[in-house]
């Protein structure tokens, strides 16, 4: 897709379809609220206003009214996109907006679209203040990006429905404020095409995207954005000791693959800035194992390595916005197989750390291979760990499908990871892993087990046992089971792969480079 920022009057852009925004406002105080464009232009107003006043669009977020032939203007059709309630106006909503916008026009065949950046005219200062241009801005693009990815990749019968040009129109103003835009712009693109670039990795079938497959597209990512990438398998693994992770990869035919991603700022950072190790749960296929899953639903386990993806979406964006700190990044990828060498319940493992582990179910695969993921960022130089797994069922009964697990063992990471997502309007939710829950993975052979005792708490104990491996690393944990896969069609990101976490991953690695 090609995105152009112009600065440019709407009403005598030429394009196929124009977007604009609209709020649910009350104009006054006692009147009845009507739906207000976000423009300046009156041409705009002119071609919109009988529809606005007529009560057939109520600015609810995500509706869509469609003109066609718009008096007064150039464009073929303009859109009216409702972004809700002005009170409630944010980033969020412009990113749903955005997005609703592409959704629509793609059912529509149009693949050449231009939405108008939302002008202050209608908002309050109070609106205005939650609305920073860079971030509106940003958000704009991420939305229509995100929103462009399609799930039909092996159709016989695909067309090619994703857009050709994007193209957002801002009124010529001031500089700074030119300046945000642009800025904000530009974020948008890297932002949106590296989730994009995550979601085509989540789509893919297990048998498409082998470890193998998932190490040559990560490689080839990272040829293409100036990183470097080694993939390592078997061998290497026996060499480092990571047996939790070779536990995991042995019930399978497909070799593991350890993938190693670095991105390193041009100038040397000074000591104290922090090195970033980037985790990733990179299970291609997740059958359960010996403690072999129930065949409903078990086609889903696909995305079992969306983890693994979002840090490696996140590292092609880093690889673009480049923050002045280090990021390394290790993805453990592997199928779990329940194939005649697989490993059983009651097997003991001895990781990397040394630690060993009693087997107590093999569908709680994620952790071991996390485990050893862990252990060796750190010994690769990482002082800040961040790891993102789709973990555990449990998480997705404790949230729902609208918020991920967060869980910390630093308070102060975690307020920056928080602060981070304040920025990309993601939605995490901290649980615990205090000590308090530290009895329920001991175990009587080895030094832990990989199941908490009962089936309470699971997503907690999960966290505990990653626990184990990261020391006293200041530590963030992603457990993005219930949000990496999404089953309703919400108006920004279709029925399917989310790329939940790379943005608010990249963000906040953003962030500390810069304090
Ligand atoms: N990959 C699953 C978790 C999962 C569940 C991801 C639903 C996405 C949607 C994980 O490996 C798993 O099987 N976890 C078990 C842990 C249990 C055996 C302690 C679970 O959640 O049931
Ligand atoms: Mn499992
Ligand atoms: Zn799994």
């Amino acid at each position: 897709m090609e995105t152009r920022l112009l600065f440019q009057d709407a009403a005598s852009f030429v394009t196929p379809l124009l977007t604009v925004f609209a709020v649910d406002v009350a104009i006054e105080k006692d009147s009845t609220p009507l739906p207000t464009l976000l423009i300046t232009t009156d041409a705009l107003g002119n071609a919109a206003r009988r529809f606005l006043t007529g009560g057939e669009f109520k600015a609810a977020l995500g509706e869509t009214l469609l003109l066609h032939s718009p008096s007064g203007l150039k464009a073929e059709r303009l859109l009216i996109v409702g972004l809700g309630k002005v009170k409630t106006l944010a980033p969020k909503q412009v990113r749903m907006g955005a997005g609703a916008a592409v959704r629509f026009a793609k059912t529509k065949a149009i693949r050449q679209i231009a939405i108008a950046f939302p002008e202050d005219r209608a908002l309050s200062d109070e609106a205005l203040e939650a609305m920073p241009c860079s971030l509106t801005t940003r958000a704009l693009v991420e939305g229509a990006l995100i929103a462009d990815f399609d799930t039909d990749t092996y159709r016989s019968d695909r067309k090619d429905k994703s857009l050709e040009t994007l193209s957002v129109l801002a009124t010529a103003g001031e500089s700074q404020r030119e300046t945000d835009i642009r800025t904000g712009f530009q974020e948008g693109v890297i932002l949106g095409s590296s989730v994009g670039f995550t979601q085509s990795l989540v789509n893919e079938p297990g048998n498409m995207l082998t470890p193998t497959e998932l190490g040559r597209r990560a490689k080839a990512m990272c040829d293409e954005f100036g990183l470097q990438c080694e993939v390592h398998s078997t061998d290497k693994l026996k060499e480092l000791g990571m047996g939790a992770f070779l536990g995991v990869a042995q019930g399978s035919a497909q070799p593991p693959a350890l993938i190693v991603m670095r991105y390193e700022p041009k100038t040397p950072p000074p000591a104290e800035m922090p090195v970033f190790g980037l985790v990733g749960k990179g299970i291609t296929f997740d059958t359960g194992g010996i403690s072999i899953k129930p065949a409903d639903g078990m086609e889903k386990m696909k995305y079992d390595m969306a983890g693994a993806a979002a840090m490696i979406g996140a590292m092609r964006a880093i690889a673009q916005r480049k923050p002045a700190c280090r990021v390394i990044s290790v993805v453990c990828s592997a199928e779990n197989m329940p194939g005649g060498n697989a490993y059983k319940p009651g097997d003991v493992l001895k990781s990397m750390s040394g630690k060993t582990i009693e087997i107590i179910n093999t569908d709680a695969e994620g952790r071991l291979v996390l485990a050893d993921g862990l252990h060796y960022a750190k010994q690769l130089g990482a002082t800040q760990l961040i790891n993102a797994a789709t973990l555990t069922g449990a998480c997705v009964v404790a949230l729902g499908t609208s918020n991920s697990g967060l869980f910390s063992n630093d308070d102060a990471t975690c307020e920056a990871f928080l602060r981070a997502m304040e920025r990309t309007g993601e939605n995490f939710w901290r649980l615990p892993c205090t000590d308090d829950y530290k009895e329920f993975i001991q175990s009587q052979i080895a030094d832990i087990r990989n199941t908490g005792v009962n089936r309470w708490g699971g997503a907690i104990t999960a966290a505990m046992f990653l626990k184990e491996f990261v020391g006293d690393t200041p530590w963030v944990h992603l457990d993005i089971a219930g949000q990496a896969w999404v089953e309703d069609n919400r108006s920004y990101i279709g029925k399917g792969p989310s790329g939940v976490a790379v943005r608010t991953i990249v963000e906040w690695v953003n962030e500390l480079a810069r304090a």
